[in-house]
């Protein structure tokens, strides 16, 4: 356990030392659950956005991207049952008044004081609840979204409006959701703010099974191509109790973490709850019947996967007696592509590195350092996961070579200028 707990504690470091994540609101003591992403963290998220979007909206034919509003009418999350059921059991100590998730603790003595006693759990509401206009009544009741699915569903009427589909086909949106979390922690894995990709891909009834399987093994595959070990993520099927209120079967992809083996993502079939709830139903564009299609959803949070991308993309190796990070990112989801280091200011090697800098960061997301000695910008770059590295020297002046050093082997080769835009294309295929 010791191990792992300091491999948390070198994410979390890594992270807040090389602009990876920060503490929300950090200056004024922090706010529990949040989390702000400095340049790198931003890099890293748009990329798993960017990758998700191209794999599963823009490569499929039959997913529809939309991007609805955070704030929607509370008529949505009353007729989905999220305001009578999106709740967690929750236990507060009649000493120190601490609340916790029930299932977060063990026995009735408070985890906290370790004098006080927890008391019966009541159901505590995880949405959070805001005021839309100027006057504060009943009416202007509205709540943070606590999934983007319903705003995917909301839109149903619209797509088929603007689309036409035939069933089967999907509906996808990228975007920020909130749970006010009973217990936020460890890290970024449980927090009151966070981003879902989620997919509503709506089937007839009696193809659900089918359906099911086949986004099973799609998130499978694109997990294990983000750079997630798939050796450490275990499905779990989700049984009787503990299946949320709209669905009759959920496959949980759990992670290793290391604080313990927890969801990652969660793959569901949500039947034709929503669906009915919302009194939307389908067309058939050819014979006029209407059915209310069935669901499945691939959901995933980015933060889960952000933590289980960093996790396995740490790596620690003995060089001349130091010890040497590196990020050993898939390539595609590094958050610098390439960073052009002058050997020295003068001579015009500055000059020339800005140059190379000027021709590649069209192409690439390239950063420019000339700050300390070559050889702990190595290390800089190593740590933030930079898979090449280019270096202007003395025989660049001469020669217009440069050399290019390779993340994972060290090897450096030289390279003509001309050539490099070339070069790197054919590394980052
Ligand atoms: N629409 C279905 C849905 O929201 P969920 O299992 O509650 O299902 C889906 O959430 C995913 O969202 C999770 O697998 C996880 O990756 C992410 N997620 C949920 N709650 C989270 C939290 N408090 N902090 C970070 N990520 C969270």
């Amino acid at each position: 356990m010791g191990e792992n707990k300091d491999m948390m504690e070198k994410i979390i470091s890594l992270s807040k030392r090389r602009g990876f994540i920060y503490q929300g609101s950090e200056i004024y003591g922090g706010l529990g659950g949040t989390w702000d992403y400095g340049p790198l963290g931003i890099e890293l998220r748009n990329n798993i956005k960017k990758d998700w979007w191209k794999r599963f909206v823009q490569n499929k034919a039959d997913v529809y991207g939309v991007d609805a509003s955070i704030l929607m009418n509370a008529k949505v999350w009353e007729a989905t049952g999220h305001v009578s059921h999106f709740s967690d059991p929750m236990v507060e100590c009649d000493k120190c008044k601490k609340r916790f998730r029930e299932d977060m603790v063990d026995g009735d003595k408070c985890p906290e004081c370790k004098k006080g006693k927890l008391g019966d759990a009541k159901e505590f509401n995880m949405m959070f609840k805001t005021s839309v206009g100027a006057v504060e009544d009943s009416s202007s009741v509205s709540y943070l979204r606590p999934e983007t699915a319903q705003g995917i569903f909301v839109n149903f009427k619209n797509i088929q409006d603007s689309f036409r589909p035939t069933l089967p086909f999907g509906m996808a949106q990228i975007g920020k959701a909130f749970r006010n979390e009973i217990t936020p922690r460890d890290f970024i894995f449980r927090v009151r703010e966070f981003e879902q990709m989620e997919i509503e891909y709506f089937v007839r009834k009696e193809n659900w099974e089918d359906y099911f399987e086949y986004w099973r093994k799609e998130c499978g595959d694109w997990v294990n191509s983000i750079g997630i070990n798939m050796n450490k993520v275990h499905e779990i099927d989700v049984k009787g109790d503990e299946l949320a209120h709209y669905s009759k079967k959920t496959i949980d992809f759990e992670y290793e973490y290391p604080f313990g083996q927890k969801e990652l993502f969660g793959l569901a079939y949500r039947t034709n709850f929503d669906l009915t709830n919302h009194k939307l139903e389908y067309t058939d564009l050819d014979t006029g019947n209407k059915t209310v299609p069935h669901v499945i959803e691939p959901s995933f949070g980015i933060e889960r996967l952000v933590l289980a991308i960093l996790l396995d993309a740490y790596t620690e190796e003995e060089v001349a007696g130091d010890t040497r990070v590196v990020m050993k990112f898939e390539k595609h989801m590094a958050p610098v592509q390439v960073t052009v280091l002058p050997l020295m200011k003068k001579d015009g090697m500055a000059e020339l590195a800005h140059k190379v800098f000027d021709d590649l960061k069209e192409r690439f997301v390239c950063q420019y350092d000339i700050t300390g000695s070559i050889g702990k910008r190595y290390r800089r770059q190593d740590e933030i996961g930079t898979p090449y590295c280019i270096t202007v020297d003395h025989d660049s002046l001469e020669g217009n070579t440069v050399t290019l050093r390779d993340r994972d082997t060290m090897e450096q080769v030289r390279v003509k200028i001309k050539d490099l835009e070339e070069y790197l294309e054919d590394k980052f295929k």
